[in-house]
């Protein structure tokens, strides 16, 4: 792989120590996947947030990048395995605050702006069409590149981490035109409409084609919303970093021969799938976290109502205080429901806390089931407030 002068020195160590560990990692990984040389990147998104991932390993790596290491570009961190400034109210134990407070603490030392969400486009971490990032979330990957149109493969957190303390990254994967392009087109003849329905969409065409880029047809519109929901299920699903959808996402490629179809049937059969048998004790939305729009409409479901089982409202900090300064928070919070800033409800550690999770998110389902072994219930938003203060039966 080709280096500049000025890269050449940070491998040798020439800006500390931090620098050098960092430009092997990027160097060791352009190699493998035979990259021509490192790109400028404009932002970073950090994954592998949460103690319960970390460890104490993950954390004695943090602290020591964290005594010479500074970020040279925006970089931002996903939900951590707690509400930074809420803990107690969502029952996460002292212990785990501790050592997640350190994790947080390191990375704030290196300047990483330690706002923790999945939706960084919502707070200012939002790349132009074709600059290149280095971010790690896979929802948020797959809207980067498919909504933003800007570019990012999925990186691990220490690759990320590299990439934030050296500004570069090595260019292959998603960052060149080729391996962007569809490679089949999905014909949707379903209607789709509402977060939980695209999110079914996801689990539907990454069911089928796993992570091959779909140039999708059929889809009249899709709120950001919906796109963020339909992103981070067919990264789920399929394991997709891209999508094209006609008439609405920005990138350019050529229109795939391959075809395939999705009916109504199959979305109608996904939902099944994700809708255990099981009494719902727990309510969640914000996976991906909650936009403004959202909470407002939220809070419009919610007022002048009680909830009457644990409802979870995940979104990035200062997404809440802004619905705070619109007085949504307090509308919120009477019904009952709890806002989670910085942790969702897969992140924080709350396995054996519930049985039966229902969200309007199908990756929630995913995850939900897999990470904390409940049972699970995708539906409308409409349907998860009507749920949350149905008294529990029996
Ligand atoms: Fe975000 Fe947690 Fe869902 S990180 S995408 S809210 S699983």
């Amino acid at each position: 792989m080709q280096l500049t002068n000025e890269e050449r020195e940070m491998l040798e160590g020439k800006q500390g120590n931090a620098v050098k560990k960092s430009m092997e990692i990027l160097v060791a990984l352009g190699e493998i996947y035979n990259a021509e040389k490192l790109v400028d990147i404009a932002s970073v998104q950090i994954a592998g947030v949460s103690y319960s991932n970390l460890g104490d390993a993950g954390l004695g790596y943090l602290a020591e990048l964290a005594k010479d290491g500074k970020v040279k570009v925006l970089t931002t961190l996903n939900p951590a395995g707690m509400d930074l400034e809420n803990r107690e109210a969502l029952g996460i134990d002292e212990e785990f605050a501790k050592k997640q407070k350190m994790v947080i603490d390191s990375f704030a030392q290196m300047g990483v702006t330690v706002t923790c969400t999945c939706t960084p486009y919502f707070i200012g971490n939002k790349p132009e069409q074709d600059s290149h990032v280095a971010w790690s979330e896979s929802s948020a990957v797959a809207y980067c590149n498919s909504v933003l149109g800007a570019r990012t493969n999925r990186e691990g957190g220490p690759s990320a981490l590299a990439s934030a303390l050296t500004g570069k990254t090595p260019l292959y994967g998603m960052h060149l035109d080729e391996n962007r392009n569809a490679k089949v087109k999905v014909i949707v003849e379903a209607e789709i409409k509402d977060t939980f329905r695209f999110g079914a969409l996801g689990k539907v065409i990454g069911d089928k084609i796993k992570n091959k880029p779909a140039y999708i047809t059929g889809i009249k519109e899709a709120s950001v919303e919906e796109l963020k929901s339909f992103g981070a299920s067919i990264a789920t699903y399929g394991g997709a970093a891209i999508y094209h959808m006609e008439g609405i996402t920005p990138n350019k490629t050529p229109i795939p021969t391959e075809s395939i179809t999705v009916t109504q049937e199959e979305i109608d059969n996904a939902i099944k799938e994700l809708t255990d048998d099981c009494e719902v004790d727990f309510v969640s939305v914000g996976c991906p976290h909650c936009s403004l729009k959202e909470i407002e409409y939220l809070a419009k479901l919610l007022e002048g109502k009680k909830v009457v089982k644990e409802f979870w409202i995940t979104a990035a900090r200062p997404i809440k205080k802004q619905a705070e300064e619109k007085g949504l928070v307090k509308i919120i919070e009477d019904a009952g429901a709890k806002f989670a800033c910085d942790t969702c409800c897969v992140v924080a550690p709350i396995k054996g806390r519930f049985e039966c999770l229902a969200t309007d998110s199908a990756k929630g389902c995913y995850y939900g089931a897999a990470k904390n072994k409940f049972k699970v219930k995708i539906m409308s938003i409409e349907n998860l407030v009507e749920e949350a203060c149905k008294e529990v039966k029996g």
